[in-house]
């Protein structure tokens, strides 16, 4: 259970910190030592990452007729995982260390490796290992049953494909979107949240007539990916990268990884997959439930509609997010993260220059009528360029400081995270400003 001290590449490990210090992300349990690859969500972080989730459910879900949103639990049955095929073949072949005891997965080893990467001791042979968390379902021994934690989230959608189906219209093709929790028992780790035991997923399953596939599989991939792109992500730290026969999930015919260039490399950020007809008629064929398409138009014809995914990883989008904007500003002394202010945690700060003259009984009142439309932070205490420095680190895209001349005029100044510019701008502008600001972003 204890952490183990894991290193981390220079510049993850720079994010790790910042991430601490200003409240986005801590790791789980610390006052007990910690647990490994499990983290929680601070004030910045909670609010970072739930733009990031309202963005893809906007995009996903309310702009688009044909997609509907559902929020499935986390328990299911377990014949769920059978028919799904994850209690058969949801797990990674790993080796032990027999000298110091170090679970390796053997893909992340080169070929023919028989000595240990850290230890040089000799490893045991390849065994199967389910990545799968258990659970019991019950309140005493005898009731109880085995479950397990869901994997992916995407078996709670096609499991409601009929309740679904029979309570709104729907004509092929058509989506089923959700947004939850997710558990691996993970046994390689690391790079902070890129591989945690515990993450959320954005998932969406998009049903189409079967022979369809590839025309819909290139429509998503792009549609993707240029969400990311609209998340303000470096489109040149961007690409797509075609699975290989032997890199295929069990369940997939094809698929495309999304990919962000990591300070540690190019990885893994999405995975937009034809997972053809098999989820639905393996769970036809186990529960022995009609999970059809009616077709109205073809006389009531009975289909068995094939499935796009599109399945992303919010803690990995998170990551991105955090890696593509820190930045390093030295001829200003400071450091930045260039959230872009549609995702940023807090679009604007309010701060008085001094605590005296009225300045701020001024600046709250700014507060107050800003609060609830636009995400914003009250900041009366230390030197303006503290202040100032710290919003920066929290990625803050505009403060409005209130000063004399605001006591004389009801202007305020606003000033720019990344170009450092400042204006004087009318306190009854304030929200208009920052709105065609965020628009023009
Ligand atoms: N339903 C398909 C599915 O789950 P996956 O490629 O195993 O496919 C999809 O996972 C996405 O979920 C990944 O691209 C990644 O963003 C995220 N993900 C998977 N395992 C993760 C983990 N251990 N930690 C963080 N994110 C993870």
């Amino acid at each position: 259970m204890a952490k183990k001290k894991v290193k981390n590449n220079p510049v993850i490990e720079k994010i790790i910190s910042l991430s601490r210090r200003r409240g986005i992300l801590f790791q789980s349990s610390e006052i007990y030592g910690s647990i490994n690859a499990v983290y929680d969500y601070g004030p910045l972080g909670v609010e970072l990452k739930r733009n990031v989730k309202d963005h893809w459910w906007k995009n996903i879900v309310t702009a688009r007729e044909n997609i509907l949103g559902m929020d499935s639990a986390i328990l299911m049955h377990p014949k769920v995982w059978e028919a799904s095929g994850h209690i058969e073949n949801f797990h990674d072949p790993m080796v032990d260390c027999k000298k110091c005891r170090k679970r390796f997965r053997v893909d992340n080893l080169q070929e023919n490796t028989t000595h240990c990467p850290e230890c040089n001791g000799e490893l045991s042979d390849p065994k199967q290992f389910n990545l799968m968390f258990k659970t019991t379902l019950g309140s005493t021994e005898d009731s109880s049953q085995e479950i397990y934690l869901r994997p992916e989230t995407a078996q709670g959608i096609f499991i409601n494909f009929n309740n679904i189906t029979s309570s709104n219209r729907v004509k092929l093709p058509f989506g089923i979107a959700q947004i939850g929790k997710a558990f691996r028992n993970e046994i390689t780790t690391g790079n902070f949240i890129f591989r945690t035991r515990e993450f959320e997923q954005m998932e969406m399953e998009f049903f189409i007539r079967p022979g369809e596939n590839d025309k819909w599989l290139e429509y998503w991939k792009n549609e993707r990916l240029n969400w990311y792109k609209s998340l303000g992500v470096t489109p040149e730290k961007l690409r797509l990268h075609p699975h290989s026969e032997d890199e295929l999930a069990h369940y997939s015919k094809a698929c495309y990884d999304i990919e962000y260039e990591f300070p540690f490399g190019f990885s893994e950020l999405e995975g937009v997959a034809d997972r053809g007809t098999f989820d639905l008629t393996q769970h036809i064929n186990l529960s022995k439930k009609k999970l059809h398409y009616i077709d109205q138009q073809n006389g009531g014809e009975k289909i068995v509609p094939a499935v796009i995914e599109t399945s992303a990883g919010i803690d990995r989008t998170v990551l991105t997010i955090l890696a593509d904007s820190y930045w390093e500003d030295e001829e200003n002394n400071r450091t930045v993260m260039r959230f872009s202010p549609e995702i940023a945690p807090i679009k604007v700060a309010i701060f008085p220059l001094f605590n005296k003259q009225g300045m701020p009984k001024i600046a709250r009142k700014i507060f107050d009528d800003l609060k609830f439309k636009i995400s914003s932070f009250y900041d009366g205490g230390g030197s303006i360029g503290k202040r100032y420095r710290r919003q920066d680190e929290a990625g803050t895209p505009f403060c409005i400081t209130v000063d004399h001349q605001s006591l004389d005029d009801k202007t305020v100044t606003i000033r720019e995270r990344d170009s450092l510019k400042q204006e004087r701008i009318a306190i009854s502008k304030i929200e208009s400003v920052i709105n065609d600001k965020i628009q023009s972003s």
